[in-house]
């Protein structure tokens, strides 16, 4: 079935939460309270409920009750997460600001904190001039969390315009570009 044959109320409206499998959840919960501002909805011990034999912590942003989760399995080991070996899995997620001055002032909390900057601040862009060559018009960077989970923050994405254009921050399109599928 083609993306247009699928009919409004069979369509997913975004990607919202991801729950991360952590080694310490105190360790987790300090982490991200302390950098991002995210509150704890409630928290959950193993076997607490039957059908849940680990432990959850359900954090958020805004009004929805989790856009985080963090879950612990006490009987399970958890090895030092190497970043290019072992199974596929997640290669990051991502935090939006809503402005770049919002951005920069992430990017100065994570010094701060002396977080690991594995990449950035960057302008992934193969269009604007201090663009990296990469996609999506917006700038990031990446911080690793206690469990070497690598995090983007990033602001200034571009949108998709009905036709199809990507649109930029600034409202001017990129030239000759165009999404693979509308
Ligand atoms: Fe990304």
């Amino acid at each position: 079935m083609k993306n247009e044959e699928i009919v409004d109320s069979l369509k997913v409206i975004k990607c919202q939460h991801v729950s991360l499998e952590v080694s310490n959840v105190d360790v987790s919960l300090k982490f991200y309270r302390d950098f991002l501002g995210l509150k704890l909805s409630e928290r959950h011990y193993a076997n607490e409920n039957p059908a849940i034999p680990f432990e959850m912590a359900f954090m958020r942003l805004g009004k929805q009750h989790h856009d985080l989760v963090l879950t612990h399995d006490p009987k399970r080991d958890y090895p030092e997460k190497i970043f290019n070996s072992g199974p596929a899995g997640i290669h990051h997620y991502a935090f939006e600001c809503p402005n770049k001055k919002s951005f920069d002032m992430y990017l100065d909390r994570a010094k701060e904190m002396s977080l690991e900057i594995v990449r950035g601040p960057v302008l992934h862009s193969a269009y604007q001039s201090k663009g990296d060559g990469t996609w999506g018009e917006n700038w990031s960077f990446y911080v690793l969390d206690p469990d070497k989970h690598r995090i983007e923050i990033f602001c200034e994405m571009a949108e998709i315009d009905n036709a199809g254009c990507f649109i930029m921050e600034n409202g001017q399109k990129v030239p000759d570009k165009k999404v693979e599928e509308i």
